[in-house]
């Protein structure tokens, strides 16, 4: 498994970075502080010599390791990504947006001097980057380059990409958004047209996911509105919950809206310019106010690679509830009508993966508890739709193939198999497939 360096919480919220607030409630209180192998306690005596040393060392260089007090009232190691001036501070106030090395990107902030602790910066300064990038437009040639290095860490990203990718996405334009009844902390960079780049906060309308500046903008905009609900056919309804198939290519102002949002929730994803290639299937909680979204996942029209989704996201507010595993055992329930196998497009995030491995753990181990015989990879994708490297790569993973006789084996000891379902976490939100009305994309003509 690939290394997951956010501190992850095993209880309801995501750990950081995520959770939305009741716009009602205020400020919430801080997610619960995580242990980190790297972090420690410092103190700071104030003697000559440590003052001396720290005007020496400011203001402090872009590409600058020192040590931070990060939200759990601990220090742990960041790197200094840019700075910027106080206002009316003298010479060197700054403030610095910073890279805490242990954790993902999505916990990266803007912190005071006070935070810094200056006795532990190292002075060596890691090399800038030269080549900066001038345009986001990335080709869909350039883009698959990024995706199909298949990344679980960022390691496996082909170094240049990534070093492009994050100097141009280093430090997050939009801080919060307001949707519907939530406020929302994002997690990263997200390209929104240069006129919004100057508002930490934007307003969208949760049904169009129109974007605007200002509350008053929002308020009037909600007034004349019609929609209740995404653009689009309702193709599941059960209970309170619906999904709602949009085509990229009727709807290219939703389904470019949609992106811009979920841009600032995930990372190595180039945002799509071209979405009429794609469907997005949204999902959402429905009262007599309307619809309102939950999260998506979007699908290529057509995927020379057996994607069978391409982006998905829970909004932060309704993380960890099961929606993510719904949305996943969704996808496949649609590559079962077309009658194909698929996988998700690479690369999938930390929590991206998470959510898949617990997915294809459990449908796989529930099949092999209940099966009696001998059963192939080939038989296991086929009544799945998961694609045979994925269902291989997580019995490995889980250590269920043996050698044996001069062939491999699936090993289905009912008690490993219980403990292995055990670990894979709750069972998330059912489909059920009696109310899924679909049938699979044909191109109009
Ligand atoms: N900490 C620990 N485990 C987690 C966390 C977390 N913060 N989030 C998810 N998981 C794991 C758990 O095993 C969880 O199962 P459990 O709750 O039974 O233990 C499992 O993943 C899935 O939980 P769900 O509640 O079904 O998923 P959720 O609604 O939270 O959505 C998703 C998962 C979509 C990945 C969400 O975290 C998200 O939107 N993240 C930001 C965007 C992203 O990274 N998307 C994936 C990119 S890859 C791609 O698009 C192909
Ligand atoms: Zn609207």
């Amino acid at each position: 498994m690939g290394s997951i360096d956010a501190p992850i919480e095993n209880g309801s919220a995501p750990a950081l970075g995520g959770g939305g607030k009741h716009l009602s409630s205020g400020n919430g209180p801080l997610p619960p502080a995580e242990e980190s192998a790297g972090s420690q306690q410092v103190s700071t005596p104030e003697n000559e010599e440590s003052r001396r040393r720290k005007g020496g060392v400011l203001p402090l260089e872009v590409g600058t390791r020192v040590m931070c007090r990060w939200r759990d009232g601990k220090y742990h190691p960041v790197k200094v990504i840019e700075r910027r001036r106080m206002q009316n501070g003298g010479p060197n106030d700054y403030e610095y947006y910073v890279h805490y090395t242990e954790f993902n990107r999505r916990l990266d902030e803007w912190v005071k001097l006070e935070q810094l602790d200056l006795d532990s910066v190292e002075t060596v300064v890691d090399e800038k980057v030269e080549d900066k990038v001038t345009s986001l437009k990335m080709t869909r040639h350039q883009k698959r380059k990024i995706d199909e290095t298949h990344v679980e860490g960022h390691e496996e990203l082909d170094a240049a990409s990534l070093r492009e990718h994050e100097e141009f996405t280093k430090v997050k334009n939009i801080a919060t958004i307001e949707l519907g009844r939530y406020e929302i902390e994002t997690w990263y960079f997200s390209p929104f047209p240069p006129e919004y780049n100057d508002s930490l906060k934007l307003y969208f309308c949760e049904f169009c996911l129109t974007f605007m500046k200002r509350k008053e903008q929002l308020q009037r905009h909600m007034r004349k509105c019609d929609l209740k609900h995404p653009p689009g056919d309702e193709i599941y309804r059960s209970g309170t919950l619906s999904m709602f198939e949009v085509d990229g290519k009727k709807n290219k102002v939703y389904g470019q809206n949609l992106c811009y949002l979920a841009k600032l929730f995930l990372d190595h994803k180039t945002l799509y310019y071209d979405v009429d290639l794609f469907l997005f299937y949204v999902l959402c909680e429905c009262d007599d106010r309307g619809c309102h979204m939950v999260g998506y996942f979007s699908k290529e029209k057509h995927s020379e690679e057996s994607y069978n989704l391409a982006c998905i996201l829970t909004l932060p507010p309704y993380q960890r509830k099961g929606y993510g595993k719904f949305l996943i055992a969704f996808s496949y329930e649609l590559s079962k009508k077309e009658g194909k196998v698929g996988t998700p497009e690479r690369p999938l995030s930390d929590l991206g993966l998470l959510s898949y491995r617990g997915y294809w753990t459990r449908v796989l181990l529930d099949i092999l508890k209940k099966h009696k015989g001998n059963i192939s990879i080939k038989e296991l994708s086929d009544m799945t739709a998961i694609k045979a490297e994925d269902i291989l790569s997580t019995l490995q993973g889980l250590e269920l193939i043996q050698y044996r006789k001069g062939q491999h084996v699936i090993c289905a000891d009912p008690k490993v198999l219980d403990r292995h379902l055990k670990a894979a976490g709750r069972g998330g939100l059912e489909v059920d497939v009696s109310k899924l009305i679909w049938t699979p994309y044909k191109e109009q003509s």
